[in-house]
């Protein structure tokens, strides 16, 4: 049946009908919000990162308070990374019992309910910013794994529901479930950065966090931009390993790797709405060429491509103002 008696506008007369026959929604329990918690910071303050406006680095205390207040207005989950006084050669501040996370970590499940996740990575805690441990100039996969696994340990044992690694090292996964497993942490689930591209846009989080390397890229670990049948063997390899929950990273140009690795796979799939991914639609949004309408409209998107779960800037701005999407 096609023109006249098929009228696809039908379909969208008025609000109410759209509304109801809108596929895709996203809800309060979908977004993860990413919390940056610089050791330096007293209690009670917070800095402005400038690159991404309206987003801040806080002391522990105010990081607290952010989830509390979120947490009130509907927020399920956090995922922290943290911004420690001292970086050595191999990023030790990460797995200290006392480090800035795991202090964190200890806090937020005291004091909250909220889901807590955790990054699990070197760069933040490196003198060379580099996401691993550095020989001879190069990113050393094996000798990272052991690090990685006591960070994912460290993070566990203060009592994080999710650990996350975003290194891309090969056999990280399998490694930190062992560790896990052997200390008796085998409930602790793993979302692990599967499919992370060599992205341009982590530009604003870099300087948010003071993770840029010194030297080189990271193009020797995270993926080419120009790949996907690779992003695919990236996530078979993880699921092997015994990842409980996939990551894709950034989301919005990536929209078909999300999409084909929740098709196939059928995964608990994340997507993260990376930092430059935030600043550029905020830039947009500040110069008056594009309106809040932009945010929603990349959220559905992203969700729309099969998306589970959105790690995103924009979570207390959409919980102060609603889910709902204007159809
Ligand atoms: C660290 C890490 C990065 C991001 C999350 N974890 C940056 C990088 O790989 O350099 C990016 C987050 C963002 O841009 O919002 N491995
Ligand atoms: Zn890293």
């Amino acid at each position: 049946m096609k023109f006249p008696t098929t009228r696809m506008r039908r379909l969208r007369k008025n609000f109410q009908i759209r509304r109801i026959l809108q596929e895709t929604r996203l809800n309060p329990e979908d977004l993860i919000y990413p919390l940056y918690i610089k050791e330096e910071l007293d209690e009670g303050q917070k800095e402005h990162i400038d690159t991404m406006p309206g987003q801040y680095r806080y002391s522990l205390s105010e990081a607290v308070d952010e989830a509390k207040r979120l947490e009130k207005l509907g927020l399920s989950s956090v995922i922290l990374f943290g911004i420690p006084i001292k970086k050595d050669e191999t990023g030790s501040s990460a797995y200290e019992e006392d480090g800035i996370i795991q202090k964190a970590i200890h806090r937020l499940k005291e004091e909250t309910q909220l889901v807590v996740i955790t990054d699990v990575c070197l760069c933040q805690y490196t003198t060379h910013g580099h996401c691993g441990i550095v020989e001879g100039g190069e990113i050393v996969n094996d000798e990272t794994l052991n690090y990685l696994s006591r960070i994912a340990l460290s993070h566990a044992e203060a009592g994080a529901d999710i650990v996350a690694p975003s290194d891309m090292m090969d056999g990280r996964v399998e490694t930190i479930r062992k560790a896990l497993d052997k200390n008796g942490f085998q409930d602790t689930l793993i979302m692990s950065y599967a499919a992370k591209y060599a992205s341009s846009f982590y530009a604003p989080f870099r300087d948010a966090v003071c993770s840029a390397p010194s030297f080189g890229d990271r193009k020797t670990h995270q993926m080419s931009p120009a790949n996907i049948n690779e992003a695919i063997r990236e996530v078979e390899l993880d699921i092997m390993e015994g990842a409980d929950m996939i990551l894709i990273k950034p989301a919005l140009p990536y929209l078909d790797v999300i999409k084909d690795v929740k098709n196939k796979f059928k995964l608990p799939t994340a997507a993260y709405q990376v930092s430059g991914e935030y600043s550029m639609l905020m830039a947009g949004i500040q110069a008056g060429y594009l309106t809040d309408e932009s945010i929603h409209e990349s959220l559905i998107s992203i969700k729309r491509a099969g998306a589970d779960l959105v790690i995103s800037h924009f979570a207390p701005k959409i919980l102060e103002e609603g889910t709902e999407f204007k159809c």
